[in-house]
């Protein structure tokens, strides 16, 4: 469906569709001090730290910091997009749906579209039945013959294509479909004037989305015929960059500890079988950041399985810089002996996937690029040391870091602090040993947003006050803070936005769970005492945009002279001044 819902139909919705009701329809809450608590149904718990505040029209947890408004929850417990989120709570709500406004044009309809998939589902019925009748004994006996059970077979809806040539395509003609439709699906294909089928002599393996709707399909040759796969082009409804293999059963587990990616429908199927919960695989493309962001749904960490050989293991690097982009904790299961998971699971059983340990993204990394150098001389360790020092620069975390660093130095036989100013992280060297490196230090990485803990507890503390509506107007305004997030947030929220909206437009998960934490919290500031609360946070804050001020002064008077390095020096001079005076003046 294209366009956007009306905003004042939203309203209304949001208005109906009180969060405590629809939360309570998957999660059992219990009311304690102006909010209601209950287990986190994203994580597992035993001890409840899941918020819902009916004030704010929203949820929190405190253990893995889920947040958002109603629809947010929604999206999340039934993994759905936004809109169709939104339908489903209009239904419960009884609130009919609205004419759509002003989105951009999609260019087909939603009833085209629906068409669409109608007849991918007939059609994936049809290969289905097929594989039962005896034209499709040859596809039955090769998936047999793979190790597949009938049940597998079931579960996914796998088929066999009819002996003629034209076979799905009469089928569907005969139940009304137009031949344009079955073309735009990729069903049928032009051939000397007539639609013909696209996949011929092939076991299907059909494609279905979390919502259960066929988009297309792979079709594995039964032999050695080119291309072994053959995929659905993109179509309408079906775009092999945003979807993956068995979305439609990743989403019917609850709190996966992690999703196992690998790169074969194949694999797929057969770790399936064998009681592997939660795998899933790319549509005959490499992974896409579209995917990264959608898996990230599903589990808290990805294991990346991809086949042993040369191509695979590319395949992970560029994977994994793709998890890291989005911001997703992904390791790899490194299958031995150059096998696929399908071929290991079959040869050594379900037991030994489970006995795999995976190897997190920094070790899987070292050990490729340990691979490409020599390291029996000093040039190809050297190499080697400086390849990793450019990855190694990643990792925040100094305790993390200091693993990679002790393999390093042993297989380098580099001293601890050399390769600390190779990776710029000289502030980590003791400071006895300090000065002779710190010149070395490259610039770290910008990874926060620079703002001491003290400005951020007090630009958090003026959001809680904010939210809990106990401030008088102009108390606060959005200049009043320093850092951009959170200044964006009290801007929203001085214009009237609730904490739900203002959730609900955060699309990223990572800035939203950020966001929730701030607009959730309780600012535990007792009746009289606010405004003193926001005098010593706004005073904090004002400590912190005159640092910022002289900082960029001082970088500015180096490079003056004269009269005008004197005014910049003196308000410098003015500035620290004004920093340590203690009360706000006006
Ligand atoms: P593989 O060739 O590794 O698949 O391709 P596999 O699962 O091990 O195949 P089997 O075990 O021989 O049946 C991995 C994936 O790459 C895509 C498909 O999505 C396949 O599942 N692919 C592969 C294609 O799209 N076209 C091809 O010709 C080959
Ligand atoms: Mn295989």
């Amino acid at each position: 469906m294209s366009g956007r819902f009306p905003q004042a139909w939203l309203e209304e919705l949001r208005a109906r569709a009180d969060i405590v009701q629809v939360v309570s329809r998957y999660v059992q809450l219990t009311p304690k001090g102006g909010r209601y608590w209950g287990l986190c149904p994203f994580h597992g718990e035993k001890t409840a730290s899941f918020t819902v505040n009916p004030q704010r029209q929203m949820f929190y947890c405190f253990g893995c910091h889920a947040g958002g408004s109603a629809i947010n929850f929604v999206m999340e417990i039934e993994r759905l997009e936004f809109k169709d989120a939104v339908k489903l709570l209009a239904e419960q709500m009884h609130m009919d749906l609205p004419e759509m406004v002003d989105g951009p044009n999609e260019g087909v309809s939603r009833s085209e579209k629906e068409r669409l998939y109608e007849a991918n589902r007939q059609c994936a019925r049809f290969y289905h039945a097929q594989l039962w009748q005896p034209q499709g004994a040859q596809v039955l006996s090769y998936l047999r013959g793979r190790g597949l059970s009938d049940s597998t077979l079931r579960v996914f809806g796998l088929g066999s294509t009819p002996a003629a040539w034209d076979g799905a395509t009469r089928e569907l003609l005969s139940q009304g479909f137009t031949q344009e439709e079955l073309i735009r699906a990729g069903i049928s294909v032009m051939r000397d004037g007539r639609p013909v089928d696209m996949f011929r002599q092939r076991a299907i393996f059909p494609i279905i989305d979390a919502q259960g709707r066929v988009l297309g399909f792979g079709g594995r040759a039964l032999g050695d015929a080119k291309p072994k796969y053959l995929n659905t082009g993109d179509t309408p409804v079906f775009n092999k960059r945003l979807g993956v293999f068995a979305a439609n059963l990743l989403k019917k587990e609850r709190a996966l500890p992690r999703v196992i990616l690998v790169e074969g429908y194949m694999d797929v199927v057969s770790l399936v079988q064998a009681g592997v919960k939660g795998v899933c695989a790319t549509l005959g493309t490499a992974l896409t950041l579209e995917q990264a962001r959608l898996l990230k749904r599903y589990a808290p960490e990805i294991w990346v399985a991809y086949d042993g050989d040369a191509a695979g293991q590319h395949a992970i690097l560029r994977a994994l810089t793709i998890f890291e982009d989005e911001g997703v904790h992904a390791r790899v299961l490194d299958f031995p002996d150059g096998m696929d998971p399908d071929e290991f699971v079959r040869a050594r059983g379900a037991q030994a996937v489970d006995a795999l340990a995976p190897v997190d993204a920094t070790s899987y990394r070292m050990k490729q690029e340990a691979a490409q150098h020599d390291l029996s001389t000093q040039e190809g360790r050297t190499a080697y040391a400086i390849a990793c020092a450019k990855f190694l620069s990643r990792i925040r975390e100094p305790v993390e870091l200091e693993n990679y660093i002790q393999q390093l130095m042993l297989t380098t036989g580099f001293t601890r602090e050399v390769l600390l100013a190779q990776i710029g992280r000289t502030e980590l060297i003791a400071e006895d040993k300090r000065s002779v490196y710190r010149h070395a230090a490259r610039p770290l990485q910008e990874t926060n947003d620079g703002a001491d803990t003290r400005t951020t507890a007090a630009e958090e503390q003026l959001l809680r006050l904010l939210c809990e509506g106990r401030l008088e107007a102009g108390a606060v305004t959005a200049e009043d803070f320093v850092t951009e997030p959170r200044r964006a947030l009290a801007e929203k929220l001085l214009a009237g936005q609730s904490p739900a909206q203002i959730l609900e437009e955060i699309e990223d998960e990572d800035e939203r769970a950020r966001a929730a934490g701030w607009l959730g919290g309780d600012s535990g500031v007792s009746d009289g005492q606010e405004l003193r609360a926001v005098q010593d946070c706004l005073r904090a804050l004002r400590g912190q945009r005159a640092r910022r001020e002289i900082e960029r002064l001082t970088q500015l008077a180096s490079g003056q002279t004269g009269e005008e390095r004197r005014a910049t020096l003196q308000r410098i001079q003015e500035l620290t001044k004004e920093s340590r005076t203690p009360a706000r003046k006006d």
